[in-house]
């Protein structure tokens, strides 16, 4: 009996094919932006797509394991254009002839339907163990897949909190997380390439996340330590999804009215996530203590330096360095050190000296200072570390 996929899959080939002879000029002179040379048995193919921005995403090639079946259509961009071609339709099992295919190409990204953006997702997470461990894979390869991954879980998140299996899913996001950073210096700085320089909630989590762990693993937390911390930063302002729009985005200072409500975050949190059940009491205290203040002026119970948890202290720490270093509506990102030096100089009593110490200690080191010529490589990044 014949294999319905190997049915699919030939039906597929052959639409290639046909697409080919039936017009024989298109792929070259397409011009694809991923696929400059595509030679006619190459699968460029389908109708021509003209889409408004934003109605396809980017991903990169390497994100696409051997061996799987993809869930989602895969399309192709012509140079220079915002056209798409169907390039794969789902369900068909990519190999590592596919791959090698649009190698020779000289393909490096595909295109997926923002529709299909949930599904592309879901499959990567269920191969991250794979795609962190993976060798051939560059340490920034890896940082934007896991990077990527870990913003769309945490906004995915943060639109509906009560939903206990995403927080579970946020587990074992955090576990292949950790075991990224864990394999040394240059993976941190690729991530911090990477990192949004604007300001959203779900961005904000993840590079606390990342800064959090990072520091976690400086001063000798265990791996499960870390893991604990992690899940608690990736979700430490999760009751911010309780706050209205309004107070969250409004550009000028708030009243004092909105101001009790804002601080109001960190109890909304630890009550969402205590009613899913799925986070443990050590990460739950990062979310409750996270704006609480060595000097005992924090909120919401201005505990003193004993009373905050060592994760809540570290939660801090990356919290306002990030905060600084992002794009606000109200002001500009600050490039690191002037960050650090604002820190220092006015805020220095609020953190525990230690972990401020290796903060400067580790965005400063040679391995993870992020040059210039590096800098140019990501037109896009916030370039933080840059001294
Ligand atoms: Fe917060």
């Amino acid at each position: 009996m014949t294999d319905p996929e190997e049915t699919k899959e030939q039906a597929a080939e052959q639409t290639v094919g046909q697409a080919a002879e039936e017009a024989p000029g298109q792929a070259a002179s397409a011009e694809a932006e991923e696929t400059p040379q595509a030679s006619s048995d190459e699968a460029v193919l389908g109708e021509e797509i003209e889409a408004a921005e934003g109605t396809f995403q980017r991903i990169p090639l390497q994100s696409l394991r051997l061996d799987t079946y993809t869930d989602f259509n895969l399309y192709l961009k012509l140079a220079n254009t915002n056209r798409y071609v169907l390039y794969r339709n789902a369900n068909l099992l990519f190999t590592e002839r596919h791959r090698a295919k649009l190698q020779e190409n000289a393909v490096k990204h595909a295109y997926i339907s923002a529709e299909d953006r949930m599904r592309y997702f879901r499959y990567l997470e269920g191969r991250l163990n794979e795609i962190v461990s993976d060798g051939s894979l560059t340490a920034t390869e890896t940082s934007r897949i896991v990077y990527e991954c870990s913003t769309h879980l945490v906004r995915e998140i943060i639109e509906k909190p009560w939903v206990g299996e995403n927080i579970k899913r946020a587990e074992g996001l955090i576990c292949n997380t950790v075991d990224h950073l864990l394999q040394g210096a240059s993976h941190l700085k690729a991530m911090i390439s990477i990192m949004s320089a604007d300001y959203y909630t779900y961005t904000h989590s993840v590079n606390v996340c990342v800064f959090g762990v990072a520091l976690g693993q400086r001063v000798g937390l265990s791996g499960q330590e870390l893991n604990e911390l992690g899940i608690g930063l990736l979700l430490h302002d999760v009751g911010k999804s309780e706050i209205s729009k309004e107070i969250l985005n409004k550009p000028g200072s708030l009243t004092p009215e909105e101001w009790q409500e804002m601080k109001t975050h960190p109890a909304r949190g630890v009550e969402i996530l205590k009613n899913t059940q799925q986070v443990g009491p050590n990460s739950l205290l990062v979310v409750g203590q996270h704006h609480e203040k060595c000097t005992g002026k924090g909120y919401p119970k201005a505990l003193t330096s004993d009373e905050i948890h060592i994760y809540a202290k570290i939660a801090s720490v990356a919290d306002v360095f990030d905060a600084l270093t992002t794009n606000r509506s109200y002001r500009k990102a600050l490039e690191s050190f002037p960050a650090l030096r604002l820190m220092r100089k006015e805020m220095i009593r609020d953190f525990n000296p230690g972990l401020f110490r290796e903060l400067i200690q580790m965005l400063g080191s040679r391995e993870v200072l992020v040059s210039a010529p590096d800098r140019e490589d990501y037109r896009s990044s916030r370039g933080r570390a840059a001294a």
